[in-house]
């Protein structure tokens, strides 16, 4: 049997990465726990990092190592033993998006999967222009705590090999100031797009500007030819569930992420 090869790619030598994700990719919902978005959404990052696992130079495995988590989406049939010895060997405790045997899954670390069926829609969301990416980082920056989201960063995320599948949405408050955003990634026609990240400026939340930015980016995308759009968000997310499901999403499924055999996780009190 041929060896599996891990190789670390740089943000510029991710193109073979993202292919194979997109292929991977089915209609409805993404497969494992990367989507091509969710690498385009890591490349914001200068110095990110891509894992590529091959088989006679045929991609099996993307992963990203988000600190001791690995995130990763493998082809149908993939060697999963040799996932998990080489997951151990860069010191993850935890593995998102498949099930390796013998790891457990963590009951308070559920992910909510939805997806949306393409509709019309009417949305006040516009496509995010040079002029406007100050405000669309603003947004970000007021919607997330701990946002590390820069011009920089958005400008080094579009010129990253994911860039052309990013559609990046705003709305604006009647006044004119920046409300909402949203990101969709497309991943080729006939699959399932994703939104990462969405979010509303804190001073703005509750008058449907979040759901004209999720509505807008899947208009965007569905147009690109997606033939659905999805979003993971975690479960006890509970604005983020009641948005999505209030933009026409439903709940595909719940993701868990596994732990190592060797590592305990403390029971929530
Ligand atoms: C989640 C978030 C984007 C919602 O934005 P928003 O602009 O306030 O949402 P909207 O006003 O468009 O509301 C859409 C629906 O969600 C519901 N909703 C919004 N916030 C809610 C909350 N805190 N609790 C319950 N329901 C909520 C609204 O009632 C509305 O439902 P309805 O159409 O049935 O009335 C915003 O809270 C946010 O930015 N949170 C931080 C970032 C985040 O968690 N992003 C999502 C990560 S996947």
């Amino acid at each position: 049997m041929a060896a599996i090869t891990r190789r670390h790619l740089t943000p510029s030598a991710t193109g073979p990465a993202l292919r194979a994700l997109a292929a991977w990719t089915p209609a409805d919902a993404p497969g494992g726990g990367l989507h091509p978005g969710d690498v385009g959404w890591h490349l914001r990052f200068d110095d990110a990092g891509v894992l590529l696992w091959s088989c006679d130079d045929v991609p099996v495995t993307v992963g990203v190592l988000d600190g001791t988590v690995l995130h990763v989406t493998t082809a149908p049939g993939a060697d999963l033993a040799t996932l998990a010895a080489d997951a151990v060997d860069l010191g993850a405790d935890a593995v998102a998006g498949v099930s390796i045997p013998g790891w457990e899954p963590v009951a308070d670390q559920r992910w909510v999967v939805l997806s949306w069926a393409p509709r019309p829609v009417t949305s006040r969301a516009v496509p995010v222009t040079a002029a406007d990416v100050a405000d669309r980082v603003l947004v970000q920056r007021a919607a997330f705590t701990g946002s590390t989201f820069t011009v920089d960063r958005w400008h080094t995320m579009k010129q990253s090999p994911a860039g052309d599948l990013a559609v990046d949405v705003l709305v604006r408050t009647p006044a004119g100031e920046p409300a909402a955003a949203a990101t969709g990634w497309f991943a080729g026609p006939g699959r399932c797009g994703l939104l990462e990240p969405v979010g509303t400026h804190d001073r703005h939340r509750g008058h449907g500007y979040g759901r004209d930015a999720v509505l807008g980016a899947c208009a965007a995308l569905t147009g690109r030819g997606a033939s659905a759009v999805a979003v993971v968000t975690p479960a006890d997310n509970q604005a983020a569930v009641a948005l999505y499901r209030s933009a026409g999403f439903t709940v595909v499924r719940e993701n868990l992420d596994r732990v190592r055999p060797d590592r305990t996780v403390a029971a929530p009190h």
